[in-house]
């Protein structure tokens, strides 16, 4: 089945395929106006203006469905490399805490935090938690994301690590967006081992981590690396052993302090080191090595909804861009540090609080965002070859305008391999 989208005001994110933006690249926004694009079997085979003869070429082809886009505007669907949306409850009470004073390392250092969630999930069944997570994942793809990433780690035993990493599994199943799924049992020490780490890590290493590889449960393998979390030796331990059982490394990095999250996640080839609230000169230099290296680096993932949420600084985005790297930003979706499922918002936080250009924030959101997850030939631009994954917008000059006017949906209608979804 062919159907050609016709009448599109602009048509933005038209990259070459496998693009990625480095630098003073992200400033560089493709774009065709008065465009039409042509999807077969959901992929992208021709696009180009309305004054072009191809034009007139395609509607000669036969079985094909027209699609008035009646001068709205097109964006590449968003793509949202880290989230953590299956989880039990909110925690409200811990919202509650932080607006009197306390601090996100005090409530976690008091049995609050992860381990309030990983108890609430551990009594929840899998049923009751897929009903949940699918309501989060509808809410996604409403606000324009088609791909996502999602993480277990609220789990924290070796059954609803698994249980967490099924929900993912079925949520591949019942959705049509991309979802990949991280094996993120490195969250934070259960309660019980406290005093004996190794043990826990042997748990990880021994008896969750064969079990994920066996069942093919996730495409990543991810660790908390950071103060009062999991050190670099730990993190090295466990990406290790990812790595040969063939599963990359995304690594949660430099969240709480300068602690050697960056230069691990280098060190292990990572595809991406995200959250880097503290990012000084020496993990920009580690950065910047990895990009020479043939593994093609490890994209630096900002997660501006974090630092908003829980008041802590924001990753220095421009000093990396200035220093020629590439950067994405995600949501970090979840009940602890931000509970935010939009990437629209977290383009207008990029650009008012990290003093991105809303060009450069587009491009962490598309066509990076979906480097750092390795699919930058399927997703994240639109272009012949890429899926036809994109949303429609009344905003007009959508690049500014949609973080811009904050707190409304600007996504119209989103489309899935050309077809357009009704959640
Ligand atoms: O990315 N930093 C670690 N994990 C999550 C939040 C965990 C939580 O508080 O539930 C994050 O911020
Ligand atoms: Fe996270």
């Amino acid at each position: 089945m062919k159907k050609l989208f016709y009448n599109i005001s602009k048509l933005y994110g038209t990259n070459v395929r496998g693009t990625f933006k480095k630098g003073s690249e992200m400033q560089e926004i493709s774009m065709i106006e008065n465009a039409w694009m042509l999807v077969e079997n959901g992929i992208v085979v021709n696009l180009g203006k309305h004054s072009d003869p191809s034009l007139a070429e395609s509607l000669k082809l036969q079985n094909i469905e027209l699609v008035d886009m009646k001068e709205m505007e097109v964006l590449p669907g968003l793509v949202d490399s880290h989230t953590h949306i299956v989880f039990a409850a909110p925690r409200h009470e811990e919202f509650a805490m932080r607006i009197e004073g306390a601090t996100y390392e005090e409530i976690a250092e008091n049995g609050g935090g992860i381990l309030n969630s990983a108890r609430k999930l551990q009594g929840m069944s899998e049923d009751e938690l897929f009903e949940q997570a699918s309501k989060r994942v509808e809410l996604m793809i409403k606000h324009g994301t088609t791909t996502m990433e999602i993480k277990s780690g609220y789990g924290l035993t070796v059954d609803a690590e698994l249980k967490i990493l099924r929900v993912i599994k079925r949520l591949k199943e019942k959705f049509p967006c991309t979802i990949k799924a991280t094996f993120l049992g490195a969250h934070a020490f259960p309660a019980e081992y406290k005093n004996n780490q190794s043990g826990y890590i042997n748990l990880i290493i021994n008896e969750m981590l064969p079990v994920v590889v066996a069942e093919q449960l996730a495409d990543h393998v991810d660790v908390f690396c950071d103060k009062g979390f999991f050190t670099v030796d730990q993190t090295n331990q466990i990406l290790q052993l990812a790595a040969e059982n063939g599963l990359p490394a995304k690594i949660h990095a430099n969240e709480l302090g300068l602690t050697g999250g960056v230069q691990a996640a280098v060190k292990n080839k990572a595809w991406s080191a995200d959250h880097l609230e503290h990012c000084e000169e020496n993990e920009i230099a580690a950065l910047k090595q990895g990009f020479t290296e043939e593994y093609g680096g490890t994209m630096p993932v900002a997660l501006p909804g974090t630092s908003y949420f829980l008041g802590i600084p924001y990753a220095p985005v421009k000093q990396l861009i200035q220093h020629g790297l590439p950067v994405a930003l995600a949501t970090d979706f979840n009940p602890g540090s931000s509970p935010i499922c939009s990437l629209q918002t977290i383009w207008a936080f990029a650009c008012t609080q990290m003093k991105m250009q809303p060009v450069e924030a587009f491009h962490a959101i598309t066509c990076n965002a979906a480097r750092s997850m390795r699919l930058e030939n399927e997703v994240g631009s639109l272009a012949r070859g890429m899926r036809a994954d994109f949303f429609a917008t009344k905003t007009q000059d959508a690049i500014k305008g949609i973080p811009y006017f904050l707190g409304q949906n600007h996504a119209e209608i989103v489309y899935i391999a050309g077809n357009a979804i009704s959640l």
